[in-house]
């Protein structure tokens, strides 16, 4: 899912996602030293720094080295902003650098989560704030949803499943912040999105894009790229119908450091 397209619908979808909301009812304060692990493009990151401020910093970081060198040009008269490249499993920082760790969709890649949530609390100080928000079976919530609709994208999750990739990963992570050791944990339910009617160009345009990018890991489970085209094409008009209901969840999760 490295394409530019890729990088407008993140930078897209941050925009439209209310990233800030998450931030301020999770604790991000002016002033804070923040993490933001798996920045992706960056536009999250720069949400932080605004939030922050002068007197407070962010660090952006990201595995992918090309969305560095973009998310670092594009920030580079931001002093309050730097990025790094590397695993949010291991990231070569020290302990308690941080005030607030954040990630967004990224545990959900995660074949295992734990050694990147221990890791992302080791490098939070005692006393801040472990934060991850993640999808929660994003594309089920349609009304009317046809049965092989449903069979279709139960079909994705099986197929994303072979490449660790876990489309339910929000609602595991209250567990998994109790086993790294986190405590007054709390888990927030906000929309990812919420179209009662036709579904925007944006929207659909979301949607097109992740259905491309998925292609060649979902086509064999459908028997090949012809009948996974039928399916996505008949999934854009189930999310165009007027007459039909569609949203997605975020479950934010939110814990303390002993
Ligand atoms: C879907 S994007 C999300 C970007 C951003 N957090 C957001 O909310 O828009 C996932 C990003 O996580 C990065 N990523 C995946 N696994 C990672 C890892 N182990 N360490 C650091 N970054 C990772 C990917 O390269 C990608 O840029």
């Amino acid at each position: 899912m490295e394409s530019l397209r890729e990088t407008r619908r993140l930078l897209e979808q941050e925009r439209a996602n209310d990233a800030r909301r998450a931030l301020l009812l999770t604790g991000l304060r002016l002033g804070d030293r923040a993490l933001d692990a798996g920045c992706g493009p960056g536009g999250i990151t720069e949400t932080m720094a605004d939030v922050v401020g002068p007197e407070g910093h962010v660090t952006g970081v990201e595995l992918n080295p090309e969305r560095v060198a973009e998310a670092s040009l594009r920030c580079q008269r931001r002093p309050n902003l730097s990025f790094l490249q590397a695993d949010i499993r291991g990231m070569g920082l020290a302990d308690a650098t941080f005030d607030y760790s954040w990630s967004q969709f990224v545990f959900e890649y995660l074949p295992e989560r734990l050694p990147a949530l221990a890791e992302l609390a080791r490098v939070t100080r005692p006393g801040g704030k472990v934060v991850v928000s993640e999808i929660d079976g994003l594309g089920f919530q349609n009304w009317p949803f046809p049965e092989r609709l449903r069979e279709g994208t139960q079909r994705i999750v099986d197929a994303l499943a072979t490449k660790g990739f876990d489309l339910f990963a929000g609602r595991k992570l209250f567990t998994e912040f109790r086993q790294v050791g986190l405590r007054d944990i709390q888990v927030h339910l906000l929309p990812f999105y919420m179209v009662a009617g036709a579904a925007d160009d944006r929207l659909l345009m979301d949607w097109e894009v992740r259905f491309a990018a998925l292609e060649a890991v979902a086509a064999p489970f459908f028997g090949g790229l012809d009948s996974y085209r039928a399916y996505c094409r008949e999934y854009l008009r189930m999310l165009a119908d007027p007459d039909g209901l569609k949203y997605a969840v975020l479950l934010v999760t939110e814990g303390t450091k002993p």
